[in-house]
């Protein structure tokens, strides 16, 4: 394995975010290294960070675009003692921890797009997937959370069809950033985000969610299979459902295979 320059961010005994970081030049997933370190028994907060994916994976089967040496992949392994249903809100935490690691470099242009984009100046420059691992008795054995967030990603390098919805760090504050300082901001901020929802439920996170929602008051379509519904967000509950204003109702839309249209600026 290649010296790991991410080795001064572990912190803490086992169960803290980050106390142990796993490096790769290259791999296909985050996802999977840790998927392979968690049956191997490994311990919560137990991360993983690659320098390039050649298979990085979205939500809903996207490709996660990871060319080298620019951005922040990442998986995080977690045991929370919660139920397989409350999984969906912890990318909506890890959203929240990202968007506070952000704000020193990226002050007052981070937001959050319902369920699990972080957004530069209304184009997304992260993304959260949370996938749950189950055991023999379909409960949850662990939740692997991938968190991409482009750093030094370059406008001549996103890809032509990605070109009017990303942007990275750099494009959008006209600075270089530091991965690794970046890095470390995000396990501590997640680490202290991840407790506090582990001690007083999510409800306790919410409003800091709310504070940076792009979407609240605004006017958008949910895609879910092949049913679209419109309305206008009026904010998310506390188990993290984004509430839906479609006129004579609020609909609670549970985060999952939906996608969310028309709230690009
Ligand atoms: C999304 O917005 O669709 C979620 C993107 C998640 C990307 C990260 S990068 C680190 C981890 N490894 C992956 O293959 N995916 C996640």
């Amino acid at each position: 394995m290649p010296q790991n320059p991410y080795l001064a961010s572990e912190r803490g005994a086992p169960g803290r975010i980050g106390w142990r970081i796993h490096y790769f030049a290259e791999i296909d997933s985050t996802q999977e290294a840790a998927r392979e370190l968690a049956a191997g028994g490994a311990d919560q907060g137990t991360a993983v960070i690659a320098e390039r994916q050649s298979a990085g994976r979205g939500r809903m089967g996207r490709t996660w675009h990871s060319p080298p040496g620019v951005n922040l992949y990442t998986t995080i392994i977690l045991r929370p003692p919660i139920p397989l249903a409350d999984v969906p809100c912890l990318s909506l935490v890890a959203g929240v921890a990202a968007a506070e690691a952000l704000e020193r470099d990226a002050p007052g242009i981070v937001a959050l797009k319902w369920p699990n984009d972080v957004w530069l100046r209304g184009r997304k420059a992260g993304g959260i997937i949370a996938e749950a691992v189950t055991d023999a008795r379909q409960e949850l054995d662990c939740v692997l959370l991938g968190i991409g967030i482009n750093i030094n990603l370059a406008a001549d390098d996103i890809p032509p069809e990605l070109r009017d919805k990303a942007t990275s760090m750099r494009i959008a504050t006209g600075r270089p950033c530091d991965r690794i300082a970046i890095a470390d901001s995000l396990f501590n901020r997640f680490d202290s985000r991840y407790m506090e929802t582990l001690t007083r439920g999510f409800e306790s996170v919410r409003p800091a969610w709310e504070r940076y929602s792009a979407l609240t008051g605004k006017r958008i379509a949910i895609v879910d299979g092949g049913r679209r519904q419109s309305g206008v967000v009026r904010g998310i509950d506390g188990t993290g459902a984004l509430l839906l204003d479609i006129g004579d109702r609020v609909e609670r839309i549970v985060a999952g295979e939906v996608s969310v249209e028309g709230a690009y600026e």
